[in-house]
């Protein structure tokens, strides 16, 4: 491990890139001191995020959010050792509350300021201390699969990522969350997709694995949504069986898991490291089925699967100050006048 600069306090961070607002001190060790998350409640009638009903709602909540965390942790401002913020992609009317909000609280304390890519903190979290057993050491593949993102990613240091493969069209939970929708069940559909199929036979609908066993790492999942759709809508509206519902959000669930194995099997295959790890994060990994159908991927090809406790996997603040104590250990402060940015994929990322 290189530890070329040392962090003098511990470090606050900050998420606000879609609808969770999120903050949370870890130690400069990595330890967590005190963190909130507050999933936004004001998008569930509009079937989505909506992105300025987001951005108030962190204007809203943000500076409240702080102070408690500070309290809960026993910290002044002045005693931190940097703020870290995610600062894209995302939102930009979010990223625009919470970098700012960071930004403003570093100078004011003189602090040193971090712009978090959401991307990194994801990919860095199976590094917090304690998470994984002997800890996650460079380079490790990442599935990172959420409702914004769908990739595998060569994890090989702080700002050295190299993207293996993502998904040409849509999500994997944005998937989930648009089956959800033509069947009703709500927003955002994963968890109530996920309680549906519980109940359901896998096998009773043969839907296509977009991909399955296509060379590369890519992943698609418009041709099995539309899938779905086609078959719901064999249908009157609104008439959908609850057996015949239980066993298509089964079917779709179980499709949805091969398409991830099998990209994952793939990346691999290729994939040469002294400790072979595959790691999962994002709110789809959520998922015991996708779980279970990765472990299982991952164990025939001698990988350890390593999924952190869901509340690590979902938005949240851990993951951003932990991605921002990683870079200042390594020097990597950032400027004040760093911009927020909605697109910045993790090539484009320095070190
Ligand atoms: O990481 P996340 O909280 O937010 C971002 O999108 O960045 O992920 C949310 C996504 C949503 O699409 C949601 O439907 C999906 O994760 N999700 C699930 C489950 N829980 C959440 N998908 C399948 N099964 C679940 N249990
Ligand atoms: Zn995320």
């Amino acid at each position: 491990m290189q530890f070329g600069h040392s962090v003098h306090g511990p470090l606050l961070g900050i998420e606000t890139s879609c609808d969770e607002t999120a903050a949370a001190v870890l130690s400069p060790g990595g330890a967590v001191l005190a963190e909130a998350v507050l999933s936004q409640s004001g998008h569930a009638a509009y079937g989505g995020v909506v992105p300025e009903i987001a951005a108030r709602a962190h204007l809203a909540h943000l500076p409240a959010m702080v102070a408690d965390v500070l309290a809960r942790a026993k910290v002044r401002p002045a005693d931190l050792g940097g703020i870290a913020a995610t600062s894209g992609p995302g939102l930009i009317g979010g990223l625009i509350v919470g970098s700012g909000f960071g930004k403003g609280m570093a100078l004011a304390n003189d602090l040193p300021f971090v712009a978090v890519n959401h991307l990194e903190a994801h990919a860095l979290t199976a590094r917090l201390p304690g998470l994984v057993p002997g800890g996650a050491p460079f380079p490790y593949l990442l599935l990172l699969v959420s409702g914004g993102h769908c990739q595998l990613v060569a994890v090989g240091g702080v700002g050295r990522h190299r993207l293996l493969g993502a998904t040409i069209d849509d999500a994997v939970g944005e998937a989930f969350d648009k089956v959800a929708k033509l069947m009703g069940l709500g927003w955002p559909g994963g968890p109530a997709l996920e309680r549906l199929a519980m109940q359901g036979n896998p096998r009773r609908f043969p839907l296509p694995r977009p991909m399955l066993g296509r060379a590369g790492c890519e992943f698609s999942f418009s041709g099995l949504k539309t899938a779905v759709a086609q078959l719901v809508a064999t249908f009157p509206p609104g008439a959908l069986p609850v057996q015949v519902a239980a066993d298509i959000a089964a079917s779709f669930q179980a499709a949805a898991a091969d398409c991830l194995a099998d990209r994952a099997d793939h990346a691999m295959r290729d994939f040469a490291a002294p400790e072979r790890l595959l790691v999962v994060s994002g709110g789809v990994a959520a998922n015991a089925t996708i779980r279970t159908a990765l472990a299982k991927a991952a164990e025939r090809r001698g990988f350890r699967l390593v999924a952190p406790p869901v509340r690590l996997c979902t938005d949240n603040a851990v993951m951003v100050a932990w991605a921002g104590i990683e870079r200042l250990r390594l020097g990597l402060a950032d400027e004040m006048d760093h911009a927020p940015r909605p697109r910045w994929p993790l090539r484009e990322l320095a070190a």
